[in-house]
């Protein structure tokens, strides 16, 4: 049977986020510069948000470009900052079309002002669409998620809006910029590659990890659909014991 048939659709997982990892090394296997192998991770963008929009997952958080890929050759900051633009741009009827709604979460005021004009036409071209919610981390990073959210919090008690005593994970959930989200559920990475790198720490305390063997713009559909299936093939139990779970289930 085709592996998409096999998924279950009462428990696909309600956010997925990805890693798209191994561009550059894939680019380098084959003789070509890093940004070739950014290009054509683009066709696996594609495959992925189609892929999670076929199976009803609702959002997809993907790690576009992190604070730390400053670090980067301006070349390849430049290039990653274009592609971006053109990429919005070019798949936005697409995106309407497939009723897909984009978002961000990261700082989008550092990033270059053709791309956050880009981004903010984007995300108001498809604001109204009901279908998956794809968030694009741009210059983000979870540490500098937190502390703004604390900075926040700090900033509400100093002004008497808000009493200490009452911080909690929630309100301190509520501060991060994925408030309006549900908690990630699969985290897949890609390129082999084992890693967190500051993706959505808060956010992935309980979420299934999925390490894709393949660099980024090998990944397809398929494999897609391989890690939800793997996915649901995993017994959560969110500290629970796996007794405990099985008299939940029948009780
Ligand atoms: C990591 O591979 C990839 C990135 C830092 C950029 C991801 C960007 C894209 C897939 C293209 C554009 C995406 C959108 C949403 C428009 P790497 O360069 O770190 O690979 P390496 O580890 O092999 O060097």
């Amino acid at each position: 049977m085709i592996l998409k048939e096999r998924i279950d659709r009462n428990k696909v997982p309600g956010h997925v986020a990805v890693i798209m990892d191994g561009n550059g090394r894939w680019a380098n296997l084959m003789g070509k510069p890093r940004v070739f192998g950014h290009q054509s991770g683009v066709q696996s963008v594609r495959e992925v948000v189609e892929a999670a929009g076929e199976i009803g997952v609702e959002y997809l958080t993907l790690y576009a470009f992190s604070t730390e890929n400053w670090k980067r050759p301006a070349f390849e900051v430049n290039a990653l900052m274009t592609l971006l633009v053109q990429t919005i741009r070019q798949e936005v009827n697409e995106l309407v079309k497939k009723q897909v709604q984009l978002r961000s979460i990261g700082d989008i005021s550092k990033l270059p002002s053709k791309s956050r004009k880009a981004l903010k036409e984007g995300i108001a071209a498809t604001a109204h669409n009901t279908g998956l919610k794809v968030v694009l981390a741009l210059n983000y990073s979870a540490k500098w998620d937190m502390v703004q959210a604390a900075a926040n919090l700090a900033r509400e008690a100093a002004s008497g809006k808000i009493d200490p005593e009452s911080i909690d994970e929630h309100s301190f959930r509520s501060h991060l910029s994925t408030a309006q989200m549900p908690d990630v559920e699969l985290m897949i990475r890609t390129s082999g590659e084992q890693r967190i790198s500051n993706f959505l720490l808060w956010e992935l305390a309980y979420a299934e990890l999925f390490f894709s063997p393949k660099f980024w713009p090998e990944f397809r559909k398929q494999d897609f659909f391989e890690a939800i299936l793997d996915f649901q093939g995993r017994e959560r139990r969110f500290g629970k014991t796996g007794q405990q779970l099985k008299s939940m289930k029948i009780g």
